[in-house]
């Protein structure tokens, strides 16, 4: 039998010690051990995107990294980003613009467009289509969240949205 192993990585800004078993994935790592569930998990092999969180500031799937690799490593889940205030404008546009319907796909859509929006203030539709093209959404049909991340990137070049 594989035996645990120590890790220590920050999650969210506070320091997190656990013993985990080295075929353990972030996702779960999160979800189970954290009680994160704002990452979701979908497909569990790196299609859907619905898992995405950041790892020293990079999006990563995070149903395609183990736990064990996060050690020594900064990571940020929807929980963080929501609670620090990094995407309220995102989110009111989100609700506003009727980007969600089920909600699954949404926390991690929501941090792709962040990534998006730090690397490219002013993306174009296609941009924005070819950006969150590995993240599913079995509701919304796109339209409306494309609508949200263009207002939002104008809104925050001080634009009329
Ligand atoms: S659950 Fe990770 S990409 Fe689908
Ligand atoms: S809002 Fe339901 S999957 Fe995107």
């Amino acid at each position: 039998m594989t035996a645990a192993m120590p890790i220590s990585l920050e999650v969210n800004g506070e320091r997190v010690d656990a013993h985990v078993l080295p075929r353990l994935n972030l996702a779960d790592f999160l979800r189970e051990h954290l009680k994160l569930t704002g990452t979701h998990v979908g497909c569990e092999h790196g299609v859907c995107g619905a898992c995405t969180v950041r790892v020293n500031g990079e999006i990563v799937r995070s149903c395609l990294m183990l736990a064990v690799q996060t050690h020594g490593a900064s990571v940020e889940t929807i929980e963080g980003l929501s609670d620090s205030g990094e995407i309220a404008d995102l989110q009111a546009v989100f609700r506003d613009r009727n980007a969600l319907q089920c909600g699954f796909c949404t926390p991690a859509m929501l941090m792709v467009v962040q990534d998006l929006l730090k690397r490219h203030a002013d993306p174009d539709r296609a941009q924005i289509r070819e950006y969150l093209s590995g993240n599913y959404c079995r509701c919304t049909g796109y339209q409306a969240i494309i609508d949200a991340v263009e207002t939002t990137a104008r809104l925050r070049m001080g634009r009329k949205p």
